[in-house]
């Protein structure tokens, strides 16, 4: 099946409830690429397609909710962001800044919970307030469980977990025998919620970009040359049609 492109709001509910007759994905993750370039094609500063990706990432929650995608983790900034030039790193923590706060009293209707995953030492005090009080406020929400992956490197998470999980040995609280694949993904950052079963890459670069190395082991990929703020409802509903289509076989025949 191909989903049009130009998808109408009629069809859009039937592609929904056809789309429903299958399993759908319980978790999906996102890395929403290619931001700079859709600004720059139209002449405009790189942070106006920051502010334009936005609206996608709305949609796809929205859609979330629709399918019975329980989990949406969404790659917004990631630890190697930080080394970008210093004006469109003020420039994205004041969009996070604002956008935690428009956006909230939506989320909260819609009974998503937000939730922040990625090393919070590095965040400036007030977008951290700005997330931790957004995941306060919607700590109670259990329609869609949205992780901002924001100052997100998946080696830095990898390495914070077997350092707690040397602490656990040393202090006695764990057993080195206890140091299974279970016990391991519960020190991550994603220790509530499962693996991946899918994860989509806009804006048409290759590879992962230190997002969710572990947990992606079994995940299936859909990658699109699509830059993030050009990611149509439509597409993913396609991404979704794909991943029902695929053959997971998880090693076995
Ligand atoms: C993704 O878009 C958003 C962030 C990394 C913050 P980019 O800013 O990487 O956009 P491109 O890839 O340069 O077009
Ligand atoms: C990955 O995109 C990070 C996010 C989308 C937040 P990048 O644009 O930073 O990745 P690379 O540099 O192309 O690998
Ligand atoms: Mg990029």
């Amino acid at each position: 099946m191909k989903i049009f492109s130009n998808l109408l709001p009629s069809n859009k509910i039937s592609i929904i409830e056809e789309l429903k007759k299958q399993p759908v994905p319980l978790h999906v993750a996102v890395i929403m690429d290619g931001n700079g370039r859709w600004a720059s094609e139209r002449g405009f500063p790189r942070i106006v397609g920051h502010k334009e990706g936005v609206k996608p990432l709305k949609r796809i929650v929205c859609l979330c909710s629709d399918l019975g995608i329980k989990y949406l983790t969404a790659y917004s900034f990631s630890s190697e962001n930080w080394k970008r030039p210093q004006k469109e790193v003020s420039g994205l923590m004041q969009l996070f800044f604002e956008t935690i706060a428009s956006e909230l009293e939506e989320l909260n209707k819609n009974g998503v919970r937000i939730v922040l995953i990625g090393n919070r030492k590095m965040i400036p005090r007030k977008v951290l307030k700005r997330f931790e009080d957004a995941e306060n406020a919607t700590k109670n929400n259990n329609n869609v469980i949205l992780n901002i992956a924001f100052s997100y490197g998946s080696r830095q998470e990898i390495l914070e977990a077997a350092r707690k999980a040397c602490t656990n040995i040393k202090n006695n609280e764990a057993d080195i025998n206890d140091l299974d694949e279970k016990y391991f993904s519960g020190l991550l950052f994603t220790q509530n919620c499962p693996d991946p079963d899918l994860l989509i890459r806009t804006g048409g670069e290759l590879r992962v970009s230190n997002f969710l190395l572990w947990q992606i082991a079994y995940s299936e990929l859909y990658f699109t040359k699509t830059l993030w703020p050009d990611f149509t409802d439509a597409e993913f509903l396609q991404a979704i049609h794909d991943y029902q289509c695929r053959n997971r076989r998880f090693g076995k025949i």
